[in-house]
């Protein structure tokens, strides 16, 4: 804590009082809570997308012309993807579920993280890397028998074994739609929750960037913990521009503190 802004500070004790005093309180997370695991975000200083026009090389349309154009993106990031950690951001999310303080989260990431910190109800809106379908024929494979498939066959895209058809990962690429039941939990627990935590996204793709207008639409107040300014800055009770891994851990300590003590009045 010592190497933060008095202000900052300030803006911690007053989130954990917003959690801790919530009725539904739900997160709403983007890369950015992924690249101290070493996952590259998409807009940040380093993004993907500094590297990789999203038309070219995120587009289904383009996909469906191209595959191969997608899977060289994919080759490179995917070792990374694949053997991230969580990170103390993540972990310190799992802990807020475990203290009954969140209900859920919605994540736009796909590398799995949250679950691996030991979140349980975790809405995929952007999908994940866990399976891999044939265009073709719609034969399902896994990340490990996707992994051997490229360690054998080393050729870009990856075919399907029955059609030969190229394989797309179950990510939502620009153009497509989202999974309706997790768009559709997402639009109601967004319309149901108090406080709205939103940790490490730009908030700049539909349509999940529009949930937290669902949350203040119904009297909800937002948390928006993120190291670059986002739209929704000037209507959030409270902003911190800081490190995801550096706040949220900080945030679940005031937490545990405040629950203590409340505890403490309630025994006496
Ligand atoms: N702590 C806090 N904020 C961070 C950190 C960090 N350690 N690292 C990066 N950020 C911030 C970046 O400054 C940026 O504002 O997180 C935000 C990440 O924004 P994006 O890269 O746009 O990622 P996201 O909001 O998840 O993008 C949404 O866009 O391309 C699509 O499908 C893709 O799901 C993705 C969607």
């Amino acid at each position: 804590m010592d190497t933060l802004q008095p202000i900052e500070k300030e803006s911690i004790r007053n989130a954990s009082e917003l959690l801790f005093n919530s009725k539904y309180a739900i997160v709403l997370t983007g890369a950015g809570i992924s690249t101290e695991s070493g996952i590259p975000d998409f807009r940040g200083e380093s993004g993907i997308w500094k590297k990789y026009k999203p038309k070219i090389y995120g587009s289904i349309q383009s996909f469906l012309k191209d595959p191969s154009k997608f899977w060289k993106m994919a080759e490179e990031i995917a070792p990374t993807l694949f053997n991230a950690e969580p990170n103390p951001g993540h972990y310190a999310i799992a802990d807020l579920e475990k203290l009954n303080i969140i209900k859920a989260i919605i994540t736009q990431n796909i590398d799995e993280l949250h679950q691996k910190a030991g979140n349980v109800i975790v809405y995929e809106v952007h999908g994940n890397i866990n399976r891999f379908t044939c265009l073709g024929c719609r034969a399902s494979y896994t990340k490990e028998q996707l992994l051997r498939k490229l360690k054998k066959e080393k050729n870009l895209p990856p075919g399907c074994n029955y059609c030969g058809a190229p394989l797309k990962p179950s990510v939502v690429l620009f153009g497509e739609s989202l999974p309706n039941f997790e768009k559709y939990m997402s639009i109601d627990i967004a319309k149901k929750s108090d406080v709205m935590l939103i940790a490490g996204s730009s908030l700049t793709v539909t349509p999940v960037c529009d949930l937290p207008l669902y949350t203040l639409s119904e009297g909800g107040k937002i948390i928006i913990v993120n190291d670059e300014p986002t739209y929704l800055d000037e209507r959030a009770e409270i902003v911190i521009n800081n490190k995801t891994e550096t706040i949220l851990p900080l945030i679940v300590e005031e937490i545990k503190k405040i629950k203590a003590e409340h505890e403490s009045k309630t025994h006496n």
